[in-house]
Formats: structure tokens, sequence, C-alpha cells
């Protein structure tokens, strides 16, 4: 038996946020387990591992917490979610409702209302006749812009306010890592975000017939508890917005800088959904989160003790060339699908059918405007514990 690898990079530490692929392939390289000193914990990178990772919810448990923090043995200094942290039978009821609110006939309902908003958010940024040039930023024109407007309207916000929804997630995202500089930055605000938040989770601050609305509808019901109601429209807060916006802009920064996939897809527009996936798959959004290990759980040839924290690196997973033939590539000959960019097993992301559905809206919307797409500058990068993410990617189009 080999001893187990140990790494003594930070993953949280700026080097590694900038640039993610060195570390990544120092643990895909390491072994299917390794131990990362830097906070006393265990990483699973390789795809296998992970996948059977995330499947195993007896052995790695989220309750706990996804963060860095252990709640089986420290007080909880953060509010932890009723559904993407906790375990069977505690989760099976939100997860039902939320399954059911964002599900098939939900995307059916909402398909052409998004494509309009898409449409007309497109609209006005491509300003100009054909054969034109315009100049705009993807990351605040666009991918900032939309999940606010098309899941805020889904969810039945007041407009009043919505300029709290991606501040408060990206404090939140922060605060699954460490204590660091990223999340004392957040501090200052997040008392005011998470009372908004909560605030907003409140029946009377939300329309009747929208998701939150429906939520509450099914604690009336008796599917949750009218307890648990404020808990479950939180995590659409916690969960629905920036991960999509960077998503988003994953997609359009590998469409920008891969010209004759912009082509390709120009020329097939059904392939909206493939480039996302693969965007998703290529650039993992959210790159981590933990799990807490429940009793000694072997992984390969060692063994995460009872107790410890292990993040899963879905980022690296997403690019091991055991499972991906070129899988530094955004290419979209490939099938993506099986990707762990959002999750896997009893967590997968419950909203992936309609982040999937933006982003079509959107892609089509770009595609019959846009003939070509450049880089006008570098992209500039947002720092996040758990996300991959954009502050700013400066596009420029020749209108079709
Ligand atoms: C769970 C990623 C969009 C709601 C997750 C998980 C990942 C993820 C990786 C699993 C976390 C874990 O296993 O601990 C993403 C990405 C998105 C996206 C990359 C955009 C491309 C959305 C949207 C919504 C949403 C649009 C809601 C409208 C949720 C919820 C959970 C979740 C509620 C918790 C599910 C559970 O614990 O059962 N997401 N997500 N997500 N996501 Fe998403």
């Amino acid at each position: 038996m080999t001893s187990l690898p140990v790494i003594d990079i930070d993953p949280f530490g700026t080097e590694v946020l900038t640039d993610p692929y060195p570390l990544e392939r120092a643990l895909l390289d390491a072994g299917p387990l390794s131990y990362l000193s830097a906070h006393g914990i265990y990483a699973v990178a390789r795809y296998d591992a992970v996948y059977a990772a995330l499947r195993n919810w007896q052995g790695f448990q989220s309750g706990a917490g996804v963060g860095l923090s252990n709640f089986r043995t420290e007080k909880p200094w953060r509010q932890l979610s009723i559904v993407v942290e906790a375990d069977p039978p505690h989760h099976d009821a939100p997860r039902r409702v939320l399954a059911n609110l964002l599900g098939p006939r939900a995307q059916r309902r909402l398909r052409a209302e998004w494509m309009a908003k898409a449409h007309k958010m497109v609209g006005k940024v491509l300003d100009g006749t054909p054969g034109s040039t315009v100049e705009f930023d993807a990351v605040t024109a666009i991918a900032e812009k939309f999940p606010p407007r098309a899941v805020g309207d889904a969810l039945g916000l007041p407009e009043e306010g919505r300029e709290n929804l991606l501040p408060f997630s990206d404090f939140l995202l922060n605060a699954f890592g460490p204590r660091n500089e990223l999340v004392a930055a957040g501090a200052p605000h997040a008392k005011f975000l998470t009372t908004w938040v909560m605030e907003h989770c409140r029946r009377d601050a939300l329309t009747e017939d929208g998701l939150g609305g429906q939520i509450w509808a099914a604690a009336d019901r008796g599917e949750i508890t009218h307890e648990q109601a404020p808990g479950v429209v939180r995590s659409l807060f916690a969960a629905g917005f920036n991960t999509t916006v960077h998503a988003l802009a994953a997609v359009m920064h590998a469409l920008v800088t891969h010209p004759e996939q912009w082509a390709r897809l120009r020329a097939e527009p059904s392939l909206a959904r493939i480039a996302f996936d693969e965007a998703v798959r290529w650039a993992s959004p959210v790159q981590t989160f933990f799990r807490t290990a429940v009793g000694d759980v072997p992984v390969g040839d060692h063994v995460v003790p009872d107790g410890a924290k292990v993040l899963m690196f879905l980022g690296a997973a997403n690019r091991d060339p055991r499972r991906w033939a070129d899988p530094e590539k955004f290419d979209l000959s490939r099938d993506p699908s099986g990707h762990v960019g959002f999750g896997f097993g009893l967590h997968q992301c419950v909203g992936q059918n309609l982040a999937r559905l933006e982003a079509e809206c959107l892609i089509t919307a770009l595609a019959e405007r846009v003939e070509t797409l450049e880089l006008a500058a570098p992209g500039e990068r947002r720092l996040n514990n758990t996300l991959r993410a954009w502050h700013s990617i400066p596009v420029r189009a020749r209108l079709a």
C-alpha cells in the first residue's frame, strides 16, 4: 500500500483561485485520495472517485456543512441550508417540493417568456445595424443581468432590491471556504444581505403564483412544514443566481475565444444546450464543495477517517483525462453528459434544467444577431472560494 499523498498547497489561496489547473493536475496525478495539509482536509479529484463519493451520501454526509467548517464539532457561525446541507430523511421533503416546482412543467411554462426576455435584453445590448460592430461586457451587460431578471421574476420577487441577489450568494459561496480575505471583504454587508433575503423568503414578500409563493402553497398542503418554507425559498436565493451568472459567463467566454465553435453553433443553433453543458464541464463554475465522512470511508487504497472533511474537486473531475478525451478542449462535438458540474447523486442540482433553459434562450438570441465574436480586451476574474467567476469579459461583436 502506498502512503497517502500529502499536498501543502492552499486550495483557497489567491494563486489557486486565479489558476486552479496546476493543483487540479497534481491531485489527478496523485491518486484517488490526497491530504491537503493547509487545512487538514482530504481531497477527491479523479472523476471516478468524485462520482462514487457524491453517490455515497451515507458515507459522505452534507448535514455537517458543505463548506470547510465542520458543524458536527463546531457551533454553526452561519445559517445552514435546509436543502443542500441536510441529509435524509430531513432532505427528502424539501427536495421533493423543489423537484416538483422546477421540473418539466415549469420549464414549459417559462420557455416562451424567457425567450422573449433574452431577445429583449440581447436586442438592447446589440443596438446596431447589420454589418456594424458593437462592444459590450458579456458579464455586466448579459450574464449578471439575465438570472436576476428571469429567475427573479419566476420566483415572484419585487423589482426593488434585486441588486442584493448577487452580493448575497457571492458572500454565501465564499463562506464555504476558510475565513480568508474574500470572506472578510463581504462580511460588512453580510448581515444586511441576509436580513434582506430572509425578509423576501416570507410569504407576503412574494407573489402568490411565483415559485416562492408555490413553496408556501406546498406547506399549506402539508408537503413541508410552514417552518421549513422560508428555508426552501432561501435555497433558491443561495443557489439559483450567481451559479448561473458565472455559467453563462463561462459559455460566452468559451464561444468568444473559440470562433470556429461559434461558427458551428450559428450554423446549427440547436447546439446551444450542448454548448452550455460543455462549458459547465470545461469551466466548472462551481469548482468545489465539501462532504464530511461518516465512519471510516475507504477511497482507493486509503481511508477517510470518521468526521474528516473531504473536498470534492468538480473542476478536476470534469477535466480528468481518464474520463474525457482531450479534456482541456472546449468542443461541441463532444457529449458532455455525465459531467459533475451540477454535482451528482442525492443533491445533484435541482435547478439544472432551469439553468439550461436560461442559457438556451440567451445563446439562441445571440446566435441570431451576431456573426462573429472576439475579445475586445482580456477578461478579468472575480475570485470566490467556491465559484470560478468572472468580473468582466469585454467583447466585440459583428452583427449579422
Ligand atoms: C445544488 C451547481 C443553477 C438550485 C447544486 C449543486 C451543484 C450546483 C454543484 C450540488 C451541491 C452539493 O452536492 O452539495 C449549479 C450550477 C448552476 C446551478 C453550476 C448553473 C449553471 C441552479 C439554479 C437553481 C439551483 C438555476 C434554482 C433555480 C439548486 C439547489 C440545490 C443545488 C436548490 C440543492 C439541491 C439539493 O441539495 O438537493 N447546484 N447550480 N441551481 N442547486 Fe444548483
